[in-house]
Parts: structure tokens; sequence; C-alpha cells
């Protein structure tokens, strides 16, 4: 295998784009994930999520733009033994074992079969099910099915591993399961392409986000930087007449709690030109602390910005 630092991007797309009829699913995502990555898409729900990783696993064609895989065209087939994918929505076979499923599926990617037992025991053993492995499918708890999904999207330990809403579905400890596989995944250098609207979830284990409303993307880069440029400043300050607080404006928008003000979008940069100001103003100034916005609170002022209701 060639060394890590020669391989390009794990995933590239230009003005990727998908319409049906007049409804456009995607408007055009250009992006770039590279390999070992754990990419987190984030967006409400239809905010063209799932389009976009059908788009890239090869199961909807374009309507514009392209993209590849692991240096591959989209679409194209030998690359897809190459990746994973949990669906959104999946069953399996009730009255199949997991250990069942992982065969059949194993069979399904392709994987010869002197390999099959060993790779659903490896998958098994990564999601940890191995203990339930010739259980009824039927008898499982949901956190265990999408456990079982995860096991057979990492059949055959692709290089890159799609996977849409993991969590949503599950209750705490599922989630924190899944975060856990998602972590030893990014140890062994496989590159996680996550969906989900759970800001906390993306919160908690990507390196970079892509935030997606109605087909576009409105911020994209390391999580700190998307978070951090939402960071706002609070300042205690006193001595201030509401002439002068009228005069802050100029910094944007605020809030006033006794003597704290706080300011929604002072970025590191503007901290002491604000507090030159607020000197200037006649303000005493007793303390000045940034706020460590959450991608929460980012998330809910990207939509604000863009108009989203
Ligand atoms: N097969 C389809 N036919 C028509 N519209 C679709 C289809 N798939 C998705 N859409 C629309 O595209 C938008 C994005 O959907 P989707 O990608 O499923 O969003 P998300 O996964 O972010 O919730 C939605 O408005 C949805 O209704
Ligand atoms: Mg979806």
């Amino acid at each position: 295998m060639r060394p890590p630092q020669n391989l390009g991007p794990a995933i590239e797309t230009t003005e990727l784009a998908k319409r049906y009829g007049n409804q456009t699913a995607l408007a055009g995502l250009t992006m770039s994930v590279p390999r070992g990555e754990v990419f987190g898409f984030l967006g409400p729900n239809g905010a063209g999520k799932t389009t976009a990783i059908k788009l890239l696993v090869g199961l909807i064609r374009p309507s514009a733009g392209q993209g590849t895989l692991l240096g591959e065209p989209l679409g194209d087939r030998e690359t897809r033994r190459r990746i994973g994918y949990l669906p959104e929505l999946f069953r399996y076979q009730e009255w199949l074992t997991a250990r069942e499923v992982l065969v059949l599926h194993s069979e399904l990617a392709g994987i010869p079969s002197v390999m099959r037992a060993r790779e659903s025991d490896s998958a098994l053993d990564t999601v940890g099910l191995v203990r339930r492995a010739d259980d009824r499918v039927g008898t499982y708890s949901k956190g265990m099915q999408q456990r079982l999904g995860l096991a057979v999207a990492l059949l055959g330990q692709p290089e890159l591993v799609f996977l849409d809403e993991p969590t949503s579905a599950l209750d705490p400890v599922g989630r924190h399961d899944v975060r856990e596989v998602i972590r030893s995944l990014k140890q062994r250098g496989t590159t996680v392409f996550l969906n989900s609207h759970l800001l906390t979830e993306v919160e908690q284990v990507c390196d970079r986000v892509a935030v997606i409303d109605r087909g576009r993307v409105i911020a994209i880069g390391a999580l700190d930087e998307v978070v951090g440029s939402a960071s706002g400043v609070r300042v205690r300050v006193n001595g201030l007449t509401t002439v002068a607080e009228e005069q802050l404006r100029t910094h944007g928008g605020f809030t006033v709690e006794q003597d704290w003000y706080t300011f929604q979008a002072v970025s590191d940069e503007e901290v002491p030109a604000l507090v030159a100001n607020l000197v200037r103003l006649g303000g005493q100034v007793h303390a000045v602390e940034r706020q460590t916005g959450s991608l929460e609170s980012r998330f809910l002022e990207l939509m604000e910005a863009t108009g989203h209701s």
C-alpha cells in the first residue's frame, strides 16, 4: 500500500447537485474530505444530507457537477468495494442471526468465501456484538440493530465509511456506543462521513463539519473554526449611560444583565477595540470573558442568518 501522504482526498466534489423535477434536493456541493478524517455533515431534516450520501456512494446520479471517491469518479463499481455505507433506514431479516446477516452481506459485497467468517467476526467485535452474534435479529433492541447496521458497513474493512444518521434512533447509551465505534475507526485511519441533524453528536466526534441548509453549504471548516466564529464576549462594565449604550450597537447585538454586557458577534481580533470603546464611552471595565460557543448555538445563528425558520 502507498503511504498515506501520497494519497489524495477521500472525497472531493465540485458543484454536485441533484434535482427531482423542479425540487432541488442538493444545490451544488463543493468540498474536500482528507483521508483519515471524521467529517460531519450537518443540517436540519430535508437539508439534503441523505441525497448527498446517495450521490457519493453512487446510488443516484447527479443532475450536475462531479466528484471523486478515493480518487475514482463517483459511481465507479470497483471503488464500491472499498467503501462502507450505513443507510438511514434499514431492516434486516428478523429470522436471521447477526452472524448470518453479516455472512450474507459479505457475500453480497463480493468478499471471498474463505474470508467471510473472519470478516464477520471482526465486524462483530468492532461493534461489540460478539456475545449476541448467534441470536436472531428479531430479538435485538434498536441499539443492537443499529450496531449490526454498523457492522455490515464495516465488512471488508472499508477505507471510507458513510453513516447516515447512525444515532438518531438511539438512547444515550446507544449513542455513546456508536461514538466509540467511530473513534475506533478513526484510530485505524478509516475516513468517516457522518450525516447528522444532532449537533451534539457531531461536536463530540468530528474533526471538520459542513453545515447545510436547503441544499446549500452555509458553513464549512474545522469544528473550532465553525464554532469559534460564533463566540461572543461577556464584559462586566458599569457607568455606561443609555446614550453610550446606543453607540455600542456598532459592535453588533448585545444583551445586558446587571453589569454584564454580552456581545454576540465579536471576534477575538475585535475585543481590544470593543474594550477601548467602552472606556471611551465612560465605562469602567471590570472583566472581559470569551464565551465559547457551542456548535448548537452556531448552528442556530447560521440558520437565522440564512432565513431558516
Ligand atoms: N426521491 C426523491 N424525490 C423527490 N424529492 C426528494 C427525493 N429524495 C429527497 N427529496 C427531497 O430533497 C430534499 C432533501 O432530502 P434529503 O436529502 O432526504 O434530506 P435530509 O437527509 O437532510 O433530511 C427534501 O426536500 C426531500 O423532500
Ligand atoms: Mg436524511
